[in-house]
């Protein structure tokens, strides 16, 4: 089928690439001419494991094309809108973005009027597919489809082309029908609804996997009191099949470009409808002084930072994304800095996004650099670069040998066994 993504950020160039890959015909469009650019040359403006390969083949292949203008598109048979929908001052989503789309879609469309469907797969509140079909009511043949997004960054491309689920929320079995198509042959379960049911199944499900993490985090706060292990705990717990292993590991506090965001929506979203979602307060309210909690258990051990060189490890939301957005590692560079101390960072991917915020820092080559002469080394993500070092040299180049993990992710045996002083969260 003739397809147009319009949007090619983390969603929008992941989907264009595995619909490519599927067999169909994608012209990708975005406003950012430097990214169209790159695009173009087969370089992907993300760093996601496996897409600049599975791009340059597309390209090649001739199955996707990238423009600026929409009206390249103008005889795609689908419109996917994966445009950005940060949160607007007032915690709501903003759509500025996506009501632009749907005005070039309009304009596009009455250049050359046929059947089609405009597909939302950006993250939106309840009612937008609906207020979309409105604008787009005088626009005749054209239906309006909520698609939600479930990919994870990191493993983008791969959770794309083999997904959960997909959710497919339509007001017509013909708009079912061609969506059907396009997904034909791409092994997933369909959950085929109505477009305000598809949009609350995005919001409900990042809102539960957020929940999760903080219940974990808060129960870490105990064990670290109780002198229990949050591992352990978690690993007995998630054997039970009507709880699982998934989103179980206690942490810094979730970040990146969804969780926060999509949890103030929700909540903003059914205080319109008069609803107040307490648990999901909450879940934000231990999120957001996760970092301080982290930080206080370093404090225990080196009660004043002035002075002190920390090393903070890991700077992107998670590992294998160079995505920072709300990552906790800005938080706690802030906090550190305001309590005096120097930080030495280092981060695979993420730290040219980081150094525009802090250029005050410095930013190393390896993890082990960032240790040499620190008085505490901080892990915030996991990268395989932070995590698996060579610990009797580590120690040695260390002012004091006090590691603190975010992430529990440090080999604490092997860790304690070199001389350090290990602190995880909630671990015994
Ligand atoms: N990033 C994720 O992991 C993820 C996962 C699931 C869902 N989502 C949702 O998908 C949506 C997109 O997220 P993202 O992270 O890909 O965003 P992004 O910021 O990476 O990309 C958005 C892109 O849209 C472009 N754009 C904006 N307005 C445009 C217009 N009118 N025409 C053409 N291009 C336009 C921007 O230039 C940008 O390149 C959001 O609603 C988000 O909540 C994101």
């Amino acid at each position: 089928m003739k397809v147009a993504v319009i949007g090619t950020g983390y969603v929008g160039l992941t989907t264009a690439v595995s619909l490519a890959m599927n067999g169909h015909q994608v012209t990708g469009i975005d406003l950012d001419a430097s990214k169209v650019e790159k695009l173009r040359q087969g370089i992907s403006p993300i760093y996601e494991p496996g897409l600049d390969e599975a791009l340059k083949k597309v390209l090649d292949d001739g199955a996707l094309a990238f423009y600026t203008d929409l009206t390249e598109a103008k005889d795609a048979e689908i419109f996917f809108i994966c445009v950005g929908t940060p949160e607007a001052v007032d915690g709501t989503a903003d759509l500025t973005y996506l009501l632009g789309a749907v005005s070039d879609i309009g304009k596009v469309h009455s250049l050359a009027p046929q059947e089609r469907i405009v597909v939302i797969k950006s993250t939106v509140p309840v009612g937008t597919g609906e207020k979309v079909a409105g604008m787009l009511a005088g626009c005749q043949g054209v239906s309006v489809a909520s698609n939600p997004e479930f990919l994870r960054e990191g493993s983008a491309l791969i959770d794309a082309l083999e997904p959960s689920r997909i959710v497919i929320g339509v007001d017509n079995p013909q708009a079912a029908a061609r969506m059907e198509e396009l997904y034909n042959g791409v092994k997933a379960p369909r959950v085929i609804t109505n477009r305000a049911n598809a949009e609350l199944i995005k919001y409900a499900s990042n809102a539960f996997l957020a929940t999760r993490i903080s219940f974990m985090n808060e129960l870490a706060r105990l064990s670290t009191a109780l002198g229990t292990d949050i591992v352990t705990i978690a690993r007995g717990m998630g054997l039970d099949s009507r709880i699982g292993p998934q989103f179980l590991r206690a942490g810094v506090g979730y970040g990146g470009s969804c969780f926060p965001k999509d949890t103030i929506a929700l909540l903003q979203l059914a205080a319109e409808h008069n609803i107040h979602l307490s648990i999901l307060d909450k879940v934000r309210e231990v999120n957001a002084t996760q970092p301080a909690w982290f930080l206080e258990q370093l404090c225990l051990q080196l009660p004043d930072l002035k002075g002190k060189q920390i090393a903070v490890l890991g700077l992107t939301f998670k590992p294998d994304t160079d995505d920072i957005r709300e990552a906790p590692s800005l938080k706690l560079i802030e906090e550190l800095l305001q309590k005096g101390a120097s930080v030495k960072a280092f981060d695979p991917i993420g730290v040219s996004g980081v150094s525009k915020q802090f250029p005050q820092i410095t930013y190393t080559q390896s993890a082990a650099e960032a240790c040499e002469g620190a008085h505490a080394a901080i892990l915030v993500t996991e990268w395989e670069q932070c995590v698996q070092l060579d610990w009797k040299q580590v120690y040695q180049s260390m002012a004091q040998p006090l590691l603190v993990d975010g992430r529990n992710a440090w080999p604490h045996q092997e860790v304690k066994e070199a001389g350090f002083h290990y602190i995880g969260v909630g671990r015994s």
